[in-house]
């Protein structure tokens, strides 16, 4: 066999995000997100006010500030007071509301014990005869019998007394009380109509908002639903856990629900430049092979002289050249006769398949080219990292094994699944192959920047550290290095050490040529001086600049989109939510953006919808304190 994996890839530049397999490099935006907001141990931001968190997966949710208050420090004396002054002062409101409820909900029972034969009869064109009083009399009546009806499960016969009531006097009571006998019979439609009357009576009328909610979950109207779980939540101040839940639950599915539709308009599309090198340098260079090199004469109409074009528009390591190089590699295997090369050709267009995130076309020709040339390992490898996105750990492990089996020295098959121990969390494993990939070839840097992350992660944090001062040493004129270093920094909240590392990265991407398009660094001393000075300004300005340089990075959209979140700038930050979503590359990263761009634009909604939640918002935003 010819020889193998002949991968063109200068050895600068390359750009690798440690904290996530180069598989899923850029997948991990939302886990930097997470991590730096739970790490910023306010694990609060807030939207209009309100605190909202990032779960484990993800999710956002909306927090009550008796939460918040038991993860802050303890405040003044004076603070407490007032504290606890606004506190009483709402727990006795709270109290005062409750009440209110049961007693609308007891006096119904009460009355219910009451005879009900003699049912005054009335209709609409009866009705306008009687006293105010009388109806009013007569209302207390059906309800009281509407109420045993239904609590003798005769929901018909609850209807037409609650619909007779509403027709004595019309109260919101009535109608949610109606919807709910329609909520039993699965009339969704109805509870909708009954319940929206209700509301537009009383505004802060939870148990309707709740009966609505759950109706227009059925009519799989998720984002209504999800406005009005919304509502009632801020109405009750998040006390209701039952609520939260089907918020959050409800928030997936429109997230989920939205995300189709995106994933289905997007089409083929290459992510950013920063990812796709990402992706592509997580492999060692390698010369083109003979056959495909300069001094080969290919014509540009044959397979071959495709392949060839498309690693040199590869090489170019910008949006376009990846592009170009996208569509010259569909277009030698549509010319054919690539003779040996045809498995490397498969390889590459599974390649950049896989980066458009069309994970099954791409296991296809993986599969093709192992098949043809099992001696080519990085498709064993590539097929690997696949299944991993696709969540099929075991295969990826298998193909790992067999890739082993046709070529047992090559590093890059140690250092790709040092990256699967390492997203695992098995981090003893990822140590010891990391070390193997660097034995085999000292001169892969990531290798030894993975190894040092790794040792940090397994608490050897003086192993680390030698490690990133040898490599900085070694790769002195590796961006990259730098910028890992200057993480590592940071988690030990060494800021200014941290900001000195991340701007010789800038420095460095800035005078590498062609420029550097790694904007991790901007991003990173962003997240450093908001830690560090909560220089909000000076971070924005950051993530701007990156946008110039990347403006398709997922990652920056997203600090961008935190950033503003955490100012209060809700409308900017929706914007950039979305745009989040639009880059996002997986079905999972654009469900998370969209969470966060829903969470968003339905709090805007709500206050938009109910002027008078607003500024409940407002004095639960006031509560919080500074945040952040
Ligand atoms: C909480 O909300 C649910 C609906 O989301 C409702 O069924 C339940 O009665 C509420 N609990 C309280 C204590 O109000
Ligand atoms: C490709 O091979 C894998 C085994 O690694 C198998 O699970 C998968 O079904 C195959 N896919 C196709 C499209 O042939």
């Amino acid at each position: 066999m010819s020889s193998p994996s002949p991968l063109p890839q200068p050895a600068k530049d390359i750009v690798l995000d440690t904290s996530t397999l180069p598989a899923s490099s850029t997948a991990s935006v939302w886990d930097r997100i997470s991590k730096w907001v739970s790490e910023n141990k306010a694990i609060v931001y807030t939207i209009a006010g309100v605190a909202v968190v990032v779960t484990s997966a993800g999710v956002v949710y909306y927090l009550s500030d008796s939460n918040k208050a038991t993860k802050t420090a303890a405040p003044t004396e004076k603070k407490k007071s007032k504290n606890q002054r606004r506190k009483e002062k709402k727990k006795a409101e709270e109290e005062k509301k409750a009440k209110a409820a049961t007693v609308q909900d007891e006096s119904t029972a009460k009355k219910a014990e009451e005879p009900s034969d003699e049912l005054p009869e009335v209709d609409e064109a009866t009705v306008g005869q009687l006293s105010e009083e009388t109806r009013k009399a007569y209302a207390a009546k059906l309800k009281a019998a509407g109420n045993k009806a239904f609590g003798s499960k005769d929901y018909n016969k609850a209807i037409d007394l609650y619909g007779k009531a509403i027709i004595c006097k019309p109260d919101p009571v009535y109608y949610s009380n109606r919807a709910a006998c329609y909520n039993v019979l699965s009339e969704w439609e109805k509870v909708v109509e009954d319940t929206s009357a209700a509301i537009a009576m009383n505004s802060e009328y939870v148990k309707a908002l709740n009966r609505r909610a759950i109706a227009y979950e059925h009519l799989e109207k998720f984002s209504e639903a999800l406005l009005d779980f919304t509502a009632s939540c801020i109405i009750d101040g998040f006390s209701n856990e039952t609520s939260r839940v089907a918020l959050e639950r409800l928030l997936k599915k429109v997230a989920e629900q939205k995300s189709k539709t995106i994933l289905a308009a997007k089409g083929k599309k290459l992510p950013s430049p920063t990812f796709v090198s990402n992706y592509l340098q997580s492999f060692r260079p390698k010369p083109l092979p003979e056959g495909l090199d300069e001094s080969a004469d290919l014509s540009e109409d044959s397979g071959k002289g495709q392949l060839r074009k498309g690693f040199l528009a590869m090489a170019k390591k910008t949006g376009d050249g990846y592009e170009e190089a996208a569509a010259a590699f569909e277009k030698a295997l549509e010319l054919g006769d690539l003779g040996d090369f045809e498995a490397l050709a498969l390889n590459m267009r599974a390649t950049f398949t896989y980066l458009e995130g069309d994970a099954p076309t791409a296991l296809n020709d993986l599969n093709k080219s192992v098949e043809l040339q099992p001696s080519l390992v990085q498709s064993y490898i590539k097929r690997a990292s696949l299944h991993l996105e696709l969540g099929n750990k075991d295969a990826a492990a298998d193909d790992f094994e067999l890739a082993i089996t046709h070529n047992k020295d090559d590093p890059d098959i140690y250092y790709h699944r040092a990256q699967l121990h390492f997203i695992l969390g098995e981090f003893a494993d990822a140590a010891k192959d990391y070390q193997k990939s660097i034995d085999l070839d000292r001169s892969f840097i990531y290798s030894h920047i993975q190894l040092g992350v790794t040792q940090y992660k397994m608490g050897s944090v003086a192993s680390a550290m030698a490690t990133f001062r040898r490599s900085v040493k070694t790769f002195e004129d590796v961006p990259d290095v730098y910028n890992y270093f200057g993480e590592l920094l940071l988690d030990q909240q060494n800021f200014a050490e941290a900001i000195e590392k991340f701007d010789k990265a800038v420095e460095m991407e800035k005078q590498s040529k062609p420029m550097g398009i790694n904007v991790l660094p901007l991003i990173n001393k962003a997240l450093a001086l908001l830690q560090w000075k909560h220089d909000f300004q000076e971070a924005e300005n950051l993530c701007q600049k990156a946008l110039i340089i990347d403006p398709e990075c997922d990652i920056a959209v997203g600090t961008m989109a935190q950033l503003l979140l955490q100012q209060g700038k809700v409308s900017q930050a929706l914007k950039y939510f979305e745009r989040a979503a639009e880059l996002a590359r997986t079905e999972g990263e654009i469900v998370n953006a969209i969470s966060y761009a829903e969470a968003t634009r339905t709090q805007l909604e709500v206050q938009e919808k109910y002027p008078q939640l607003a500024a409940r918002l407002q004095s639960m935003g006031a509560g919080l304190g500074g945040g952040f």
